[in-house]
Order: structure tokens, then sequence, then C-alpha cells
């Protein structure tokens, strides 16, 4: 029996600078221990029965008044619905709104585990342009002339792999081919709150009233992934599809006890406190991983990051792919763009994260990577 406690095997004195989990030491086990005391004082049992499908009431209406802070707009508890995390949100979804054989649309670049999950349900990917201000609407609206989507997914701000972030005006622009076309388009705004230097623009969560527009989220890039909690925020015709699953109506709503922790730092702002501090460590390291980006890759091309947890770094004439291999002999691994490209493509970008590793560490691994390009014969 292999007795792995975490997703992610890195083997001994290998810097792999493409995991995209957040780093141990922020992780609050000693929030959570403050949150699990206070709920037991509580003396409560219903958090340990099945849940109410859309998640509990109470949790609910504290994460509508997080939101509603947060975002600057007022966020509706019955638009709202618990999840297990953004994976099993949007895994619900596909359940619900797609068949085998549907084609869904896709950013080119895309996170690649969410390729897996369409994969699962047999969905045929076309993938849609991006540049710099996001999803590129002119080829999102070519295809829709050429394609009947049943969905787009889209990751909207501070994107992974590419750390973009689709500008207002597409946004604005994007809530209306949802209302002409009928078009779900679910965004993963998962690193929304994740912002290093200034506000980012309205989520889509603030598009989401009256349109197909579905908004996923979580708690595992702003508080912790062992939690599995997350959520779904739509119309509430499609909050009342959710609701009403086979999954749920013999399961309860997802991750009750969980919700019940959860709640109390939503209420007593300590989630607000945490985020704030996440945000002040992760900023720290850009200017230092760019330092190191331009020492030891200095033909590498990049965007800073204005948010989340990536650069995505593309080496003109390198094909990542074979830099991976040949970097396994120097001790770091990275994640490279073809992984992330539901047509082949992207193959001389890779993607770096900087929120699992201090700034030292990541600099070492870009140090070894420079000496694994010099190995095969590059700068
Ligand atoms: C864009 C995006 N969506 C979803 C997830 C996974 O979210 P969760 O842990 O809530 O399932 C990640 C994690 O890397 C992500 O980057």
């Amino acid at each position: 029996m292999k007795l792995q406690t975490t997703q992610v095997y890195i083997p001994p004195g290998v810097i792999d600078l493409g995991l995209g989990n957040p780093a141990p030491r922020l992780l609050p086990l000693d929030l959570l221990q403050q949150s699990a005391q206070a709920c037991f004082e509580r003396k409560d049992p219903s958090c340990l029965q099945y849940g109410a499908e859309s998640g509990d009431g109470y949790f609910r209406r504290a994460l509508s008044a997080f939101l509603g802070r947060r975002y600057g707009f007022p966020v509706d508890a019955d638009s709202l619905f618990i999840t297990a995390g953004a994976s099993s949100g949007l895994d619900l979804l596909c359940s619900l709104y797609t068949r085998p054989g549907d084609v869904i649309f896709v950013e080119e670049p895309s996170y690649f585990l969410a390729l897996r999950i369409f994969a699962d349900h047999g969905l045929r990917l076309v993938s849609v342009r991006t540049d710099e201000a996001g999803l590129v609407i002119e080829d999102l609206t070519q295809k829709l002339r050429r394609f009947r989507p049943r969905l787009l997914y889209i990751i909207p701000t501070y994107q992974n792999p590419s750390g973009q972030t689709l500008s207002q005006e597409r946004r604005e622009r994007l809530a209306r081919i949802s209302r002409e076309h009928d078009l779900m388009i679910i965004a993963d705004e998962v690193y929304h709150f994740l912002n290093y230097s200034g506000l980012p623009p309205r989520p889509l969560a603030g598009y989401t009233q009256e349109t197909r527009i579905v908004s996923l989220n979580s708690f595992s890039k702003i508080l912790a992934p062992g939690l599995r909690l997350g959520w779904i925020q739509a119309d509430k015709s499609i909050i009342r599809r959710l609701s009403l699953c086979g999954l749920l109506d013999s399961g309860g709503g997802m991750n009750p006890f969980v919700s019940a922790l959860v709640r109390s730092l939503l209420e007593n702002g300590k989630l607000d406190a945490h985020i704030a501090r996440l945000k002040s460590v992760y900023a720290e390291r850009i200017p230092i991983v760019e330092a190191a980006l331009r020492k030891y890759l200095p033909d590498a091309v990049y965007t800073r990051p204005q948010g989340g947890y990536f650069f995505w770094v593309r080496l003109p004439g390198i094909d990542t792919q074979r830099l991976q291999e040949q970097a396994q002999a120097f001790k770091v691994d990275i994640r490279p763009g073809v992984r992330f490209s539901s047509r082949k493509g992207m193959n001389e970008y890779f993607r770096l994260c900087f929120a699992y590793y201090e700034a030292d560490e990541i600099k070492r691994g870009i140090r070894r990577l420079g000496k694994c390009l010099q190995s095969m014969g590059q700068p």
C-alpha cells in the first residue's frame, strides 16, 4: 500500500515548477481548528445530517454577504449552489447540460484538467483563440456560425495557464452573445480574488441574472483545496435544475460539514484577512521570478501576471515537451504548453506556477531549467 496523502508525488530533490497547488505553509490549519471548535460548541448536529440540496441556507447567506461585499454588487443567496469544488461543479453541469458527442467551445489555451472532465463526458472540443485581452470575440462569433455548441467554458480572470484577463468590453459583448444565441457560458472564476495590482473587471458572476452565464468558484485557491468546497452562481432556473438532480436527491447537498466550518470564517472576517495574506505573499514573489527568468532564461517571453498563480512562458524555437523530458536529469519539472491545448498546439510555451514554492526555490528551479536549455545547445 502506498501511503500517499496528497494528489501529487514530487520525487525528492525535484522542483516541480508546473505544480498549480497553494503553498503548504499557507494552508490555514489554525483557522480551521478555530472554526471547528466554534462549530462543535454550537452543539447543533444538523451539520452532520444530509444537507439541503442547494447547500446549507446559513452558509449560502454568509457566502452571499461575502461575495456582495467583495464584488461590489448584491448577490442573492438563492442564486448560489454549493459544490464540492469547481471541478465537481463543472462535472455536474456537464452531466446535466451535455450529451456525449456534443460540441463545446474552450479557450486556446485552457485549463488542462477541465479538458479531462470534458473528455470523460465524451464532448468534442472546438477551441476559440485568445489574446492579451482574453477570448477573441470575432473568432467566437465566426465559430458560432459554423457550430452549435452546447456551452462555452472560459476562465475570464487571471487565466490558467495564460494569466490573461478578459477585458470589461469583451465581458459585455460575451453577455450579449450569450443572450442572443441562448449560449450557456461557464465562467470558471477561481482566481478572481487573487489580484495583485488593481481590481479585476466585473466578474462574470455579475452577468448571471437572466442569462445562461454560470459562474464557477471555489475555496481551493483562497482557503484550501482539501476542503473540497466551492459554489456556482447562476440564474435561479439553473440553480433549480442543479438542485433537482438525482445525485443530490440521493446524497443531499454537497459538503454540509465543511460548509459549517467555513461559514464562521466568512462571518468573522478571517477569510478576508487570509486572502489579504495570500495576496501579499504571492505578489512579492512575482518580481523575484521575473528577475530569475531574465537571468537564466533570457529568451523567455511572458507578460507579468496581474493575479492568479501562473507565468505563461514562451521559449521561441523550443519544444517544451522535449524540454520537460530533458529537464528530468536536472531535477526540475514544468507543464508543457501542449497539455493546455485542445489542438496539440502551444508547443513553445510552458506554465510556471509561483504559488507552491518559496521564491528561492522557484529561482533555483529556473536556474536548473536554464542549465538544461544550455545542455540542449540553447543560450
Ligand atoms: C481554472 C481552474 N479551475 C478549477 C480548478 C480546480 O478547482 P477545485 O479545486 O475547486 O476543483 C483549478 C485548479 O487548479 C483551476 O485552475
